[in-house]
Formats: C-alpha cells, structure tokens, sequence
C-alpha cells in the first residue's frame, strides 16, 4: 500500500481527459494515497473522455467547469464545499489549450481573439480558481495548489508558440495570488515544470517526437514521466512540504541546469 501522506484531505483535480492525462495519474495516486477527490473538466473534454471511468475507480464524483467561465467556477467550488461537507485542503490545475496552435497559426502571426481565450483558459484560469477559492473560503489553512507548466516559459521553443507566455503568465499568477493566500490563510501555490510527455496536450506540439527524444539526451536522469509527476504533486499535497510556496519547481530529470550532454553531441 503507499504512503497514506494524504489521509483525510480533499481536494479537486482539474483536466483529466483520459488515462495518459497527468491529472488522471494524480488522480489514481491521490486516492492511493488517502485522500477523497472531485474530478472537473470542460463540459466538452466530458463528452470526448472517459472521465466517468476514473470516477468510478477512484470514488470521486465529477463536476463540469469550463475554466474560462466564472459561473462554472463558483457552481464547481459550492458542490465540492457541500460534497465535502466543508472546505478542501488541495487543487490541481492541469489544463492547457492553444486556439492558435489548434488552428496552425504561427507565432508571428498569431489570432489575438485566439490568443486571448489561450491566456485565459491555459493561465488566468488558475487566478479564478484561487480567487474564488478564497471569496469563499473553500480552501483550508495550509492548503495546497500545484499548476503544470513548462520550461518554455523560461527558454524559447519555438514550436510551443503562444503556450510560452501562457506558462509564463501561469508562473506568475502562482507567485503572486501565492503571496496573499500564504498571507491571509496560509494556502501555498506552486507549479511543476514538467518534462515533455506523451499525452493528447503534449502530442499537439509540433515535433513532438524529435522534441521528446531530445530533452530525454539532455536530461542527466531522463525524463520524468507522468507517474513520476503525479508523485511529485502528492508530495507538494501532503504536510512534508508545508513551507513550499511561490516557487517554480522543475521536475524534468535535470533538464533545466544542463548545457549539453555527450548523447546529444553524438547526435549532431
Ligand atoms: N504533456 C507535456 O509534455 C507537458 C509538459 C509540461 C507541462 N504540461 C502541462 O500539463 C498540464 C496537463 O496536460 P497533459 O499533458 O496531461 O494533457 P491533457 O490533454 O491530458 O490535459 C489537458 C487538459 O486541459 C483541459 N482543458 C482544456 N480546456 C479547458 C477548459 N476550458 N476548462 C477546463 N479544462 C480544460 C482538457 O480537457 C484536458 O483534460 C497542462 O497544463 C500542460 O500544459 C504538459
């Protein structure tokens, strides 16, 4: 059995689609770990997904949101307050969405209309869900949100395009919004940058193939899989971590502090 580090806590899981989804493996791992969970996707991602198969594995109950929408947002935290009977104690965003990349618009040439329902779904998202969260109170003290992100937000990738300044956003709201609710409550906020993994968000990157047996040479402990991320989102959930905030935390193998690697060298 593994370590019962979320015993008793609660929380919701945002953007399971099917069982390659980071959260669908967080979800899982979650539930092994202790703790009972609302799942919540888009109405749309629903009725494409299995999400009701996870559901049924892990006791949870699902919750439709469209992150992008403040009355989806406030239906989706009262239900989860009442379901749980009072607050929660964690909140995994795991959504991203490009409308420019979905449509094969280039960076230099991007749809602003498009570009700005990427900003909000993929990173503003994550300042409604907090602020609501806190307007009402839902999340207990010492409570924890971990978003997903990617070191494209520090380095440029060309073929990740717009996602680029929504992950830099996203990293941004998590350590602002992360100041006042360690003020006020005592919440933490933090993202994981994550290695490239095969997932239906990851795959839309253009070469991604090429682009996922790079970072594999160029990282010292290869990549970090989605297993691998979702124990690291249970360890940010559990009370080890406590005095964890506003940070950007890679999880990528050591990706993000090497120059070159002799496997890459022998590619060239
Ligand atoms: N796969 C990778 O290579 C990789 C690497 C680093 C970070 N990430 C990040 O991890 C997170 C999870 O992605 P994934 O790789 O598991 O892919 P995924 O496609 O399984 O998950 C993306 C989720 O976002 C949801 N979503 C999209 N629009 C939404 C909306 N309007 N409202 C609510 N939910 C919405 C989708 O339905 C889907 O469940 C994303 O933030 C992604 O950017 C992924």
């Amino acid at each position: 059995m593994a370590p019962q580090l979320l015993k008793g806590k609660k929380g919701i899981i945002f953007g399971a689609l099917d069982e390659r989804s980071i959260a669908w493996i967080t979800a899982l791992k979650c539930v092994e770990a202790g703790a009972s969970i609302v799942l919540t996707n888009a109405p749309v991602a629903m009725r494409m997904g299995e999400i009701q198969k996870l559901a049924d594995q892990t006791g949870a109950i699902v919750i439709p949101c469209d992150v992008s929408s403040q009355e989806d947002v406030d239906k989706l935290i009262d239900q989860s307050v009442e379901h749980f009977g009072g607050g929660f104690d964690f909140v995994l965003h795991s959504i991203g969405m490009s409308l420019n990349v979905r449509k094969g618009k280039a960076y230099t040439e991007l749809d602003y209309g498009f570009n700005a329902k990427t900003l909000d779904i993929s990173a503003t998202s994550l300042h409604r869900v907090l602020a609501t969260c806190l307007r009402k109170d839902a999340l207990n003290e010492w409570g924890s949100v971990v978003a997903l992100t990617y070191i494209a937000a520090q380095r440029v990738f060309p073929d990740y395009s717009e996602m680029a300044d929504a992950k830099a956003l996203l990293e941004s709201i998590a350590r602002s919004f992360g100041y006042h609710y360690a003020v006020k409550k005592k919440v933490r906020v933090n993202t994981i940058s994550q290695s490239p993994t095969r997932t239906t968000a990851g795959s839309g990157v253009k070469g991604f193939d090429g682009f996922i047996d790079y970072a594999e040479k160029m990282s010292p402990l290869g990549n970090a899989s989605a297993e691998d991320c979702a124990n690291y989102c249970v360890s940010l959930f559990s009370d080890l971590t406590r005095m964890v905030t506003m940070q950007n935390l890679y999880h990528d193998g050591g990706f993000s502090t090497v120059g070159v690697t002799p496997a890459v060298v022998e590619k060239m």
